[in-house]
């Protein structure tokens, strides 16, 4: 149980790789709050935690409204007396190359995974700061390393993850709180399955070891960067992609 009895808030937990790092906290020991948009997905991932006899919380959070993420933290608090994990998962994509990309494609990206991104982090270490001890993981991507055909937008905010990681590991630190990122490479989710079957068969090719990721690899990957297994770990970026940047 390398997660025994912290508090662990994971945005966009509904579904996909958050659902899947959701469920692997809870094995761990961790208490975790699901936080996603919606509602039907949050309640499915609480009660298969609690059925396998984890312990979860649903809230309903927008991470772009501050309103919202500083009642999270607030009732998060409340409800287990701390906050020591974070996991800025949630994100979205709208992909069209740069010539076709309209604004709102591009400021509903950059709002999700930039600002709420910044809105989680930035309530969750007033928080942590007091308690002098916390973790941040934050999720970027491949495409935040390498750029990707059609994804202006997405790559800028995933490479902004990137920046926002380094610099919070350096403000943070003294007070005893980590920030890393993870950037998963193509991994079998909702987000991938929407995509034409072209496109997932050159993902795979892609991987040095011919096949696309699942939501538990991240996972995992999640799990012990928040664990103290990875206690002098800050700062950094690791790539769960089978290859695909190196
Ligand atoms: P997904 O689309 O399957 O799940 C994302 C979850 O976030 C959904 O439950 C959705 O309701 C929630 N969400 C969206 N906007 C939200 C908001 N404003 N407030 C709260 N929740 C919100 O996505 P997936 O594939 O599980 O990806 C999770 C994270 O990992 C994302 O940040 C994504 O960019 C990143 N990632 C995913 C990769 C993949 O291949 N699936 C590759 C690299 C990074």
């Amino acid at each position: 149980m390398r997660l025994k009895d912290r508090v662990a808030i994971i945005t966009g937990a509904g579904r996909g790789i958050g659902e899947a790092t959701a469920k692997k906290y809870a094995i761990e020991g961790a208490k975790v709050v699901v936080a996603d948009l919606n509602e039907e997905d949050i309640n499915r991932t609480v009660s298969e935690i609690m059925e396998a006899g984890g312990e979860a919380v649903g809230m309903i959070v927008n991470v772009t409204d501050r309103a919202q993420v500083e009642n999270m933290i607030t009732d998060t608090v409340e409800k287990f007396g701390s906050v020591d994990i974070v996991v800025n998962n949630a994100g979205i994509t709208a992909d069209a190359q740069l010539v076709k990309m309209d604004e709102s494609e591009w400021d509903r990206v950059i709002d999700v995974n930039l600002k709420g991104v910044y809105n989680v982090a930035q309530a969750a270490a007033k928080q942590m700061k007091e308690q002098q001890r916390g973790v941040i993981l934050n999720a970027s991507s491949v495409v935040g390393l390498y750029g990707n055909f059609g994804q202006t937008n997405y790559a800028a905010t995933k490479w902004g993850v990137i920046g926002m990681t380094k610099t919070w590991a350096k403000e943070l630190g003294r007070y005893g709180i980590r920030v890393n990122a993870v950037a998963p490479g193509f991994i079998m989710t909702p987000m991938v399955e929407k995509m034409p079957e072209k496109v997932i068969e050159m993902m795979k090719g892609k991987s040095l070891l011919g096949s696309l990721g699942y939501p538990e690899d991240i996972a995992n990957a999640y799990t012990f960067l928040a664990s103290d297994e990875a206690r002098f770990i800050t700062g950094t970026v690791l790539s769960v992609d089978g290859g695909v940047v190196i």
